[in-house]
């Protein structure tokens, strides 16, 4: 199974809608410049929820091939949830994805892995695909290993999630997010392909083996390709250089 390479960018809290705008314009130029194969890698973006109108408006006005995230979404539908944000209204703005569960999610907001496993059921009722970040901290990885606390937050993840459902992995060392330290690719690897044997086991191999699972921590444009050349890593969820046009557009043209 050829599984299509996704390069996200997870903006977190940055850029207004003016700024958002200035992005993605560069961005599209940097990568009209060269050949950007949209067929060979997809890119999703994950501007804050108050730039998602304004960016879907460019993507469709000047056809640019990429998707469009939300960085988080209630686990309710409607109703009296002040300050939340539905997946129905998410799946309006034609958000394909919705990231949940990120590690900043887990520490600030309480995002334990009940309510992950929630929102990850709200997302799918909306056919919105969940990425679904999982990883240790520093002190995890000293005392558990790298695998086994990411393992437990995707088994939580995944409970209920039928066979047939879209989804996406992230696997996020919180030690290497914004760090300048990234995982090694063996490291990454490795734990990438664990997570993969758990959503064979929770969903069945056909599901594995189509499930794209993504490293994120300190991805720039001068390591991508040596995650990329890792069986079980299909692709990167990028923060901090997913904000420069430059150094986004060339983690967008990794070369194997
Ligand atoms: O969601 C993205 C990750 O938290 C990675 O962030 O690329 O700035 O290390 P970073």
């Amino acid at each position: 199974v050829s599984r299509k390479p996704l390069i996200a960018g997870n903006w977190k809290m940055n850029l207004d809608h003016l700024q958002a705008v200035a992005l993605v314009q560069k961005l599209h130029w940097a990568l009209k410049d060269a050949k950007h194969e949209s067929d060979t890698v997809e890119v999703a973006v994950f501007p804050p929820f108050t730039d998602l109108r304004t960016v879907q408006t460019l993507v469709d006005a000047d056809k640019i091939p990429f998707a469009l995230g939300a960085q988080d979404v209630s686990s309710h539908d409607s109703g009296a949830y002040t300050g939340e944000v539905s997946g129905a209204f998410l799946a309006k703005l034609d958000c394909e994805y919705v990231i949940i569960g990120h590690s900043e999610r887990r520490e600030y907001h309480n995002d334990n892995d009940e309510v992950v496993a929630s929102k990850v059921q709200a997302a799918l009722r909306h056919g919105v695909v969940p990425v679904i970040c999982v990883g240790e901290t520093a002190e995890d990885l000293e005392k558990f290993g790298a695998s086994a606390v990411p393992v437990g937050q995707l088994q939580a993840a995944l409970e209920n999630v039928p066979a047939a459902a879209d989804i996406v992995v992230a696997y996020e060392p919180v030690w290497a997010i914004g760090s300048g330290q990234a995982a090694t690719p063996e490291q990454a690897q490795e734990v990438c392909a664990t997570l993969r044997a758990v959503v064979a086991d929770k969903l069945g191999t056909e599901a594995a083996e189509r499930t794209r699972v993504l490293y994120g921590g300190s991805v720039k444009s001068n390591n991508i390709a040596s995650f990329m050349r890792e069986p079980d890593v299909d692709g990167a969820l990028v923060g901090g250089a997913s904000l420069v046009a430059d150094e986004f557009a060339a983690i967008i043209r990794f070369q194997k």
